[in-house]
């Protein structure tokens, strides 16, 4: 393939791709998991939470369980009595992080007050360089390459497609 025509091919599918998704899924306390005495804050210190990502908080069956809690003082009072949502069950649990801003999650059976809690600060979902904001020239450039690539993709398929007929064993 012509070096040219290969980067009108990289263009054009860059810029119909659907954008890559970035999530991530962070393993709260990593291999220590969702447990007391695991200081979650310094854990928490050293990712960088976007929305989309997701938190599976991974846990001993029938022990624990993660209760989200509505802010910063019922977070740091271990307090789940207005809990947000509560899940116990199994030996783990998803949450996606589907907003910006901070998200409290603790444990109400007592291992709260032994360091059981989680506070995130989730940040504006990551986009991927493809799809950054482009300034009205770069825009103009990749709609022209992309009708440039159009015409040549088609010719490639015809191409193609000729070479697949003349290739059949049997006749079509
Ligand atoms: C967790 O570690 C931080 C330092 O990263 C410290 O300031 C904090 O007091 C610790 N929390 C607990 C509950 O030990
Ligand atoms: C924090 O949430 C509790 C319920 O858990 C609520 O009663 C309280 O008013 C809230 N406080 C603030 C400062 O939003
Ligand atoms: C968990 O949620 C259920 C309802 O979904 C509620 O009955 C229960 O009291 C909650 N538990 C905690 C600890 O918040
Ligand atoms: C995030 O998810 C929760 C739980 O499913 C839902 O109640 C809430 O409306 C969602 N927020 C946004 C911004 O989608």
């Amino acid at each position: 393939m012509a070096p040219a025509a290969a980067l009108l091919l990289v263009t054009l599918l860059f810029a119909v791709a659907p954008a890559p998704s970035l999530a991530k899924v962070f393993r709260v306390g990593d291999k220590q998991g969702w447990a007391p005495k695991v200081n979650y804050t310094t854990w928490a210190e050293q990712q960088q939470f976007h929305v989309g990502d997701w938190l599976n908080f991974v846990y001993q069956k029938d022990m624990y369980d993660m209760v989200q809690v509505q802010n910063e003082t019922a977070y740091a009072a271990c307090d789940a009595s207005a809990s947000i949502f509560n899940y116990s069950r199994g030996t783990n649990y998803a949450f996606e992080l589907n907003r910006t801003g901070r998200f409290y999650f603790i444990c109400s059976r007592g291992y709260c007050f032994d360091g059981m809690k989680v506070s995130v600060l989730v940040h504006p979902a990551a986009l991927p360089p493809a799809v950054a904001p482009e300034s009205h020239k770069s825009r103009a450039f990749s709609s022209r390459a992309r009708a440039e690539a159009g015409a040549w993709l088609a010719a490639l398929a015809a191409s193609l497609g000729a070479a697949v007929l003349v290739s059949l064993p049997f006749p079509v």
